[in-house]
């Protein structure tokens, strides 16, 4: 996605399933199974629904918008909406760094288990002998085992973000995309036949799951997790889709993609779901396993298939990774082109390879911490303000998803919406004589109803923060 790269997207199709691979990542496939499980099921997806709906679809077309009518990254796309609103931009370009700090460990737990399964195939022992539970429980303890899965998720990423070859994990995004989806139905049709899988489908479709949930149901804290999930999924508030915006070609039909990409992220998000949660009734366990849910239940049910289940487990790992590696690389990339493009603005040009090895390093900096955490086991889960909030990622998680995230999408709607006029962006949305796929409801929605319930999700965080 470099500067000299613009507008090379092949196709509404290419655009659709890169914008849709940098959307579907680790945040469907393990945060929001997590987060549902740990938060009542079936009223979680309700909220996350109307989250998506009236937040996500309308910061996805408003970001797009402003990508496409600037042309620029996101700190210059928001300065030449007014020089004062430059700071907007700017909580754009940390988000993706603090996030990368905890996706590249995560990541690195996907090569850690895609390495098992590879052993186990070939008959040999991947996994020490253990089980989901105790052999996540063992990984997670290992900061240097888990620092060296990390390492080596970033230099890989790292390497593809220097070359500038983004455009072959577009490519990748063509088949690995649809192979992920494929492998999903694959688990979960094989979870069907589990008995007690009926479990996890009342868990997650029906009121009477909230019973089945293990944990009190907190509306304030569903909100602001269900908000803060759904803003990290569908990679809004922190300028991934104006940059992709700044690309788009302009007879690309922006609304009609603000409804498509989050539609088809949590289409995944919910098949996450389906291939979890039936698999962990049926293994006799609680959906609010934490963070080591995605880990430790399907390590369990390809386990259970017998030998075949080595080859799923490896292939399904596999794709984990691209998932990750094509969202990661667009966090890096968004980083790696700010520093670039602010140390030419000073009149200090700075190589694309440097500018990435630094944004490697740092983010390589600040994924020790995580390591070194061991999901709450370290001393870090004991400092005051990381114990109330959980351990360091849900840390990391707090401040991105859950203040500066929606600080952004409220800031981007109020500037839009109110500043700047709904003309400014339909403008920009009916290029070419294209219709606004629902334009009353952007209009509304710009205006009003997504900056008020994000502004809720800020009140949510806090009451929940005092523990209200
Ligand atoms: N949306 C990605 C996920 O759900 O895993 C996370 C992400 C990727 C956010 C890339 C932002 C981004 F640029």
């Amino acid at each position: 996605m470099e500067e000299k790269n613009r507008g090379n997207f092949s196709g509404s199709l290419g655009f659709i399933l890169s914008a849709v691979g940098s959307a579907v990542g680790l945040g469907n496939l393990w945060g929001f199974p997590y987060k549902m499980g740990a938060n009542g099921g079936f009223p979680f997806l309700i909220i996350y629904l109307v989250f998506v709906i009236f937040c996500g679809v309308v910061v996805m077309g408003l970001e797009m918008a402003i990508g496409r009518k600037t042309g620029k990254s996101p700190v210059l796309a928001m300065a030449s909406l007014g020089s004062k609103y430059k700071f907007v931009g700017w909580l754009s370009v940390l988000c993706p760094i603090i996030i990368s700090g905890f996706y590249s460990v995560l990541i690195g737990y996907s090569v850690r288990y895609t390495w098992g399964f590879l052993l186990e195939m070939v008959g040999g022992n991947g996994f020490d002998g253990m089980g989901g539970g105790d052999f996540f429980g063992a990984y997670t303890a290992e900061p240097m085992q888990v620092l060296l899965f990390t390492v080596i998720t970033l230099a890989f990423c790292g390497l593809i973000v220097a070359g500038g070859i983004s455009g072959g994990i577009e490519k990748f995004n063509k088949v690995g995309i649809p192979g992920l989806f494929v492998l999903l139905i694959v688990i979960i049709v094989y979870n069907f036949t589990l008995p007690g899988a009926s479990q996890g489908l009342t868990y997650m479709f029906t009121s009477k799951g909230m019973a089945m949930a293990g944990t009190e149901f907190n509306f304030f804290n569903a909100c602001r997790v269900a908000a803060g999930q759904m803003l990290f999924s569908c990679s809004l508030g922190m300028g991934i889709m104006i940059t992709f915006g700044s690309y788009m070609d302009p007879k690309e039909n922006i609304s009609k993609n603000a409804w498509v990409i989050p539609a088809a992220d949590t289409t995944a998000a919910i098949m996450a779901g389906l291939a979890i949660f039936p698999a962990v009734f049926a293994q006799g366990g609680t959906p609010n396993g934490g963070v080591g849910l995605l880990f430790i239940t399907l390590h369990d049910t390809f386990t259970s298939m017998g030998s075949i289940g080595n080859v799923i487990g490896f292939l399904f790992y596999v794709l984990v990774i691209f998932a990750g590696v094509s969202s990661l690389i667009s966090l890096m990339e968004v980083a790696s082109a700010h520093f670039i493009d602010s140390n030419e603005a000073k009149g200090k040009p700075v190589s694309r390879k440097n500018a990435v090895l630094v944004m490697t390093l740092i983010i390589f900096v600040l994924s020790i911490p995580i390591c070194l955490d061991m999901l709450g086991g370290g001393a870090t889960s004991q400092l005051p303000l990381v114990s109330k909030i959980g351990c360091l990622v849900d840390t990391y998680d707090f401040f991105t998803e859950g203040i500066m995230m929606p600080l952004a999408a409220i800031l981007m709607c109020l500037i839009v919406g109110w500043v700047k006029g709904p003309q400014w962006y339909e403008e920009e949305m009916e290029k070419h004589g294209n219709k606004i796929v629902g334009k009353a409801f952007f209009r509304i929605s710009i205006k009003y109803i997504t900056p008020i319930l994000m502004t809720f999700v800020l009140i949510s965080l806090a009451l929940s923060y005092l523990g209200i």
